[in-house]
């Protein structure tokens, strides 16, 4: 089920989602947040920690569990997910670092280390999963063609996210070619979707996620058989529903 939000700018949307995650917070302080990395939900981080900032809003009770990772780049590098969340979000607020999971993608044996993860995730549900969408129907990094029934496993990128995510690095042949991700009924088992799309560029895909087909070719389709997802949209992201 789609509670669906439609507003004129990044930062109305921002705020929007910003409102849904204190009101979870405020209510369960020792709640499972299931988090994004990538450009939709910046504004999203970056109210989280004024409001810690300005509120003193607490996390300290909070666990996190983020979606992916890219495999091959160390924790250190700039452009991996475990520095994207500590800059946006971790090093802002008390989240006690124990309490903060990212999947690694340099662990010597990968396999091993999405079945221990994907344990974790089972006996820690998500209270909210954030989710951005990519401009192929991805959400994690479960790409088309990925089963419904996927867990955490070791994926192969798509050329096109690839090159979606190439503005993060110096050439194209920078971009990790793998990643690990929680898998589509990970995704599932969160109480509460938040996701946040932005831009006419995610309109073709906002449109198949919500009234196309449900297909593993569009990994979002999935969305509409969960129970709870709100949807927090811009005019572009929304203007082919
Ligand atoms: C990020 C992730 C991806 C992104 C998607 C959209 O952890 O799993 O599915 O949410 O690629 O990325 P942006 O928000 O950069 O358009």
């Amino acid at each position: 089920m789609f509670e669906i939000f439609v507003y004129d700018t990044y930062e109305e949307v921002s705020q929007k989602a910003f409102e849904v995650m204190k009101k979870l917070v405020s209510e369960k302080p020792n709640a499972v947040l299931g988090l994004a990395t990538g450009s939709s939900p910046v504004g999203l981080y970056k109210k989280m920690v004024e409001d810690h900032k300005n509120n003193g809003t607490s996390y300290a009770d909070i666990v996190s569990y983020n979606l992916d990772e890219y495999i091959g780049l160390p924790v250190t590098h700039s452009q991996s997910y475990s520095t994207f969340m500590h800059e946006n979000l971790f090093d802002a607020i008390d989240i006690k670092k124990g309490n903060v999971h990212l999947p690694s993608g340099v662990s010597s044996n990968l396999e091993k280390h999405a079945a221990d993860y994907e344990t974790e995730l089972e006996q820690n549900p998500q209270d909210i999963q954030v989710l951005g969408v990519g401009s192929n129907g991805h959400i994690g990094f479960n790409e088309p063609g990925s089963s419904f029934d996927s867990v955490t496993h070791v994926v192969t990128l798509k050329h096109q996210t690839r090159l979606d995510n190439a503005r993060f690095f110096a050439t194209l042949e920078e971009v990790p070619t793998h990643a690990v991700t929680m898998g589509i009924q990970d995704i599932m088992r969160a109480k509460t979707i938040l996701m946040v799309a932005t831009s006419l560029k995610k309109a073709d895909v906002v449109y198949g996620m919500i009234k196309g087909d449900i297909s593993e070719n569009v990994p979002a389709s999935i969305l509409q058989k969960h129970p709870h997802v709100i949807v927090v949209l811009d005019k572009a992201a929304a203007s082919k529903l």
